[in-house]
């Protein structure tokens, strides 16, 4: 695992976009992995930012979100979908057929979620998969307790990830209870993966997922499984690693090591 910690969110979001940008100037139809979540906002308004300033380009990319609440329509302004069009597809040059999310209205959430993981394999995989952290340790909606060898299908939501996502809508017993997420292996299976963390109330669930054991209690921590996978902090969210000053020797202020 890299850690990179950075002074601040602005900085972690910035080196973030760093590595998004990179991965597309390397491979121009990259195939994207993509999170929803309070994190990403900043995230992808940079990235939008790039794209008009900078010539940043996403035409030739291709998508596919972690993850969509049971229940929704695409046009429901809480679920994902309308999140993803709204703070960042509208705003770049990606070809809107080659973004994909799970069907959360479909009439058969399973066969839904079977061809999801399907489609993915058929798009050759995904190169970068960026994830954000639940403050249960959570990656897509694999919840606590999920399986490490988990695919694509349905997962009850628990009541700490409810409450979280509770001020999207208009109350609790508004919230969905379920949802379709990319499993733990899907994830896994991702070429690279990128998870930024910002701000301390995710400080715990970091520290597991890097210096925890390995343990389906804390999702997260699959990710020591993978053979590259970025882990990009502010200081809020790193503030409870032991390890910090071998992270920071190896990567100071979270730039390149002298062998990246
Ligand atoms: C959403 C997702 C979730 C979020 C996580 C953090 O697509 O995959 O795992 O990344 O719940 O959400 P925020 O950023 O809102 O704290």
């Amino acid at each position: 695992m890299k850690v990179l910690i950075l002074p601040d969110a602005q900085a972690a979001v910035a080196r973030a976009a760093d590595i998004i940008a990179t991965t597309i100037a390397k491979k121009p139809d990259a195939v994207l992995g993509l999170a929803t979540g309070g994190t990403m906002l900043p995230l992808y308004e940079v990235l939008a930012q790039r794209h008009r300033e900078e010539g940043l380009s996403f035409a030739q990319t291709t998508s596919f979100n972690l993850d969509e609440y049971i229940g929704l329509t695409p046009d429901h302004p809480c679920s994902y979908h309308h999140y993803m069009r709204d703070a960042f597809f509208r705003h770049i040059d990606v070809d809107p057929s080659r973004t994909h999310l799970p069907k959360g209205d479909a009439a058969d959430p399973r066969a839904a979620s079977d061809a999801y993981e399907a489609l993915i394999a058929e798009a050759g995989g995904i190169d970068l998969q960026l994830l954000g952290i639940g403050q249960n340790g959570h990656i897509g909606f694999n919840e606590p307790t999920a399986s490490l060898g988990s695919r694509t299908r349905i997962k009850t939501l628990t009541e700490s990830t409810r409450r979280a996502n509770q001020k999207y809508f208009a109350s609790f017993e508004e919230t969905p209870r379920y949802a379709i997420t990319t499993g733990v292996a899907t994830i896994l299976d991702s070429r690279k993966c990128l998870l930024l963390a910002t701000g301390s109330a995710k400080a715990h669930a970091v520290a597991k997922m890097i210096e925890g054991p390995l343990a389906a209690i804390c999702p997260a921590s699959a990710l020591q499984l993978h053979a590259r996978a970025t882990i990009v902090l502010d200081q809020e969210a790193a503030a409870a690693l032991a390890f910090t000053d071998y992270y920071e020797t190896v990567h100071p202020q979270g730039q390149a090591s002298a062998f990246d």
